[in-house]
This record gives structure tokens, C-alpha cells and sequence, in this order.
């Protein structure tokens, strides 16, 4: 009886942790009708296709349900995530996540500015320093959810800025995180933080 017991528990238990962790392996095969756009390995080769490989699993998650739930609308990805399950996102996002980024190079007349605003914000303006969510390097906070930024394409970085900007993209929370502080910024500084966030790492 008590090793039946204890032979369920550790039962119960394993399957909490398979469902609660993503598995890579079988996010591998999930994957394959996002790699048109993303890249087989999540290094997309269409600057307006964000890379999603090495990006944290709970921020992928997170978007790939937004998605899925109509909170961000991603035209292209139209009728593409309707029959995933939960687990199949779990599987996606792990596999993703596990994926070496590639790193692009940022244009020498923008480092200047970009990495000014990366690295201590703006004050006067109401723009706050990056670095406190998104890491010095760009690498995000994974456990929290804010997504890794280091060598992103300038073109999708710069697209989500806009939106932001915007409100065409909302789904940062009630707080409204990323709204307020894009809302804050001029075309020149979104031009100059994408580009120096895609070289950096
Ligand atoms: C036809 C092209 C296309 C396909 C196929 C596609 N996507 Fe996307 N995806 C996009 C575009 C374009 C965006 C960015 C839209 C924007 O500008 O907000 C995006 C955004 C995303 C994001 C948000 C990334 C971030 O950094 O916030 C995730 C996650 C994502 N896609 C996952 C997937 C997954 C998983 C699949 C496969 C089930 C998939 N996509 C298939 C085009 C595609
Ligand atoms: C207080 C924390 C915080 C600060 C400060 C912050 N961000 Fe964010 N950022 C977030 C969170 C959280 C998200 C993800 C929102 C979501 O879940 O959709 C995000 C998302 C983003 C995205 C979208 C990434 C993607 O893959 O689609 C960009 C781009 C971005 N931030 C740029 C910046 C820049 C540039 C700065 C500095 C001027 C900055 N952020 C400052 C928390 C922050």
C-alpha cells in the first residue's frame, strides 16, 4: 500500500512538471508550419518576421495565446494557432526558446542615440531605461515574461514600437507598460533603439 501511494504521488507529480514545462522535442514537429515565416531553427530571414529562437518560454507562450485569443491581432498568422492546445504551445515555445538567436549589426549612425536610451532612458521625456526589464545585454527577464530583445531585426523592433505607439498593440498588461513609454517617444528615437537592439547581445 505505501509503495502503491508513493508511486502515485511521484506519478501525480511527474505529470504536473510535464505540463507545466514545454517539451522541445515535441515542439519540434509542432513547429514546422511556423518555420515558412520564422525559420525552421526561429531565426526568421524576413526582417518584419520576428526571430523567436532563444526568446523566453513564458513570453512566447504568453504572445502565441494572445494571438490565439485575438488580444494581438498577427494577420499573417490567421487560422494558424486555432487548433493548438495548450500543451502544443507549451511544446512550441520550449522548442523556440531552446534555439541559438542569431545577431544582426546595428548602423553606426544610430549607436550613439540608441544605446543612450537603451542603457539610461530618457528622464525629461518620460522615458524610462530598458535595461531594468529588458537586461543590459537584451536578453529579457525569462521567469517574468519580459521578452529577450538582443538582436531582433530593427525592422519588426521598430514595427512594435509604432504599435505600441500607436495602441494597435495592446496586450502589455493592465498597466500598460509598453503603451506609456512608447507613447513618449519620436520616430527618431523608435529608428535609433531598433537599431541598436539588433546588434546588441
Ligand atoms: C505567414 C507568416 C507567419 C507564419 C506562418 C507564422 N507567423 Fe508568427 N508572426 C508573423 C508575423 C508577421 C509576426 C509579427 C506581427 C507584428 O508585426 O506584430 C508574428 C509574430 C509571432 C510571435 C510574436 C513574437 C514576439 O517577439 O512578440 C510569435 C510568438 C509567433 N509569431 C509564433 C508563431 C508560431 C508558433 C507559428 C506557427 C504555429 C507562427 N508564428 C507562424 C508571421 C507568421
Ligand atoms: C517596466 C518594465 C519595462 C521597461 C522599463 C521596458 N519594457 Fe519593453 N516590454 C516589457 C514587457 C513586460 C513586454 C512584453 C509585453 C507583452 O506581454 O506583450 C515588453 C515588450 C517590448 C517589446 C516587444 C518585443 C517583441 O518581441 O515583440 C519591445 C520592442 C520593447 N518592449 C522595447 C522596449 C524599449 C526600447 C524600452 C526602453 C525604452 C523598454 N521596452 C522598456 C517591459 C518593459
Amino acid at each position: 500500500m505505501r509503495v502503491f501511494v508513493t508511486g502515485l504521488v511521484l506519478a501525480l507529480g511527474l505529470a504536473g512538471l510535464a505540463h507545466a514545462a514545454g517539451d522541445p522535442k515535441a515542439g519540434q514537429g509542432k513547429a514546422a508550419v511556423c518555420a515558412g515565416c520564422h525559420g525552421a531553427d526561429g531565426n526568421s530571414a524576413v526582417p518584419n518576421f520576428p526571430k523567436l529562437a532563444g526568446q523566453g518560454e513564458r513570453y512566447l507562450v504568453k504572445q502565441i495565446t494572445d494571438i490565439k485569443n485575438g488580444k494581438r491581432t498577427v494577420v499573417e498568422m490567421t487560422g494558424l494557432t486555432d487548433s493548438l492546445s495548450a500543451q502544443d504551445i507549451e511544446d512550441i515555445a520550449a522548442y523556440f526558446s531552446a534555439q541559438a538567436a542569431t545577431v544582426g549589426k546595428a548602423d553606426p549612425a544610430l549607436v550613439e542615440l540608441g544605446a543612450k536610451l537603451y542603457g539610461a532612458g530618457n528622464m525629461a521625456k518620460g522615458i524610462p531605461a530598458c535595461t531594468g526589464c529588458h537586461n543590459p545585454a537584451g536578453a529579457g527577464n525569462p521567469p517574468a515574461g519580459f521578452p529577450k530583445l538582443g538582436g531582433q531585426h530593427a525592422q519588426y523592433i521598430e514595427g512594435q514600437l509604432m504599435k505600441f505607439r500607436s495602441g494597435e498593440r495592446s496586450n502589455d498588461g493592465e498597466s500598460r507598460m509598453m503603451q506609456d513609454i512608447a507613447a513618449n517617444m519620436s520616430d527618431a528615437e523608435i529608428k535609433a533603439l531598433a537599431s541598436y537592439i539588433s546588434g546588441l547581445y
